[in-house]
């Protein structure tokens, strides 16, 4: 069980982690620094590494999710934050699927085609979900921790 967590919280630090450096830190950095062509090379560059540890995460955290729920006897057995939780989760990387699929390919295409107005509203998009997605993290995570507590 303390190896399940471990690996859940791993993957929590790594995904929303992420995602708080890249919209708090990051995003206004890139603002204050580069023009719209390089920021938007910027962030393609930035996403094609992050995304594919971001999909390593929810892997290990379904994986690691599912396996502590089955050790402690099912759904029925686990407390009400499990639930909440499992919902959230679902949410974020339904989320996270729309980020990758309907907006970051796209991205990178108009990126590769040095179409910026198209890139820039791709970006746009995918700041608004990711702005979302990390609000959605914090709140899971204060759900996780303050349940067990009760
Ligand atoms: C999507 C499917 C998910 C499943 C099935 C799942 C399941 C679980 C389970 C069974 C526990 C152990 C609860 C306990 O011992 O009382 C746990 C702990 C936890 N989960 Fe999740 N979880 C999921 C997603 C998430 C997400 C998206 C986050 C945060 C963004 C998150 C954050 C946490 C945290 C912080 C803990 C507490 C670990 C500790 O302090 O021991 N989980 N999760």
């Amino acid at each position: 069980m303390m190896l399940l967590k471990l690996i859940h919280l791993l993957s929590v630090l790594i995904w929303v982690g992420g995602m708080f450096f890249a919209y708090v830190v990051l995003r206004p950095a890139a603002v204050e620094t580069l023009d719209p062509p390089q920021r938007l090379r910027l962030w393609d560059a930035v996403f094609s590494r992050f995304f594919n540890w971001v999909w390593v995460a929810i892997v290990a955290l379904l994986i690691s999710g599912v396996y502590m729920i089955y050790l402690y006897g099912g759904m029925a057995h686990a407390g009400r934050h499990v639930h909440i939780m499992l919902a959230l989760g679902l949410l974020m990387i339904a989320l996270y699927g729309h980020v990758f699929f309907a907006a970051y390919r796209k991205l990178n295409r108009h990126v590769a085609a040095q179409n910026w107005k198209e890139a820039g509203e791709m970006l746009g998009k995918i700041r608004k979900l990711v702005g979302l997605n990390l609000a959605l993290g914090l709140l899971t995570v204060s759900v996780a921790v303050i349940g067990m507590a009760l």
